[in-house]
């Protein structure tokens, strides 16, 4: 079997999304503990739904990085805030068909990448957000991976 599925050579080579956002209403940077890589998301908000309208990532990082930042962003694209915050990394990879067990990690940086453009919108706008939202200053953002 190959190592890496064919949806995640095609985000790989074929990335959407990606790119830099002039007038983004959230941005996301993040970087991966476990290996140093970096990532920022920008995100477009429509404040009347609350619907991401829009969605562009650059990334420091390996081809698993690029992959999962791609689906990531074409999974949160359309999609009300609430909804973009429930992705998990598990949700990325298994929409992608997997990926290899040393390159989970690499899935975990374009979810923190989203909560954190989201965060940063909930910050620019003063909306209030819980706990779970914020930064425990580990640098990865996240518990459990
Ligand atoms: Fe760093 Fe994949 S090795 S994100």
């Amino acid at each position: 079997m190959a190592l890496y599925s064919e949806k995640v050579m095609d985000h790989f080579l074929h990335p959407r999304n990606v790119g830099k956002m002039e007038d983004a209403d959230g941005v996301g940077e993040v970087g991966n503990a476990k290996c140093g890589d970096i990532m920022r998301m920008y995100i477009k908000v429509d404040p009347e739904t609350q619907i991401i309208t829009d969605v562009k990532f650059n990334t420091f990082g390996c081809g698993s990085a690029i992959a999962t930042s791609s689906m990531a962003t074409e999974m949160i694209k359309g999609k009300p805030i609430a909804q973009a915050l429930e992705l998990s990394n598990r949700a990325v990879v298994e929409a992608l068909d997997g990926l290899p067990a040393q390159k989970i990690h690499c899935s975990v940086l374009a979810e923190q990448a989203v909560r954190t453009a989201i965060r940063d919108y909930f910050d620019r706008k003063g909306i209030p957000y819980g706990k779970e939202l914020e930064d425990c200053g580990e640098g990865c953002g996240h518990c459990g991976d």
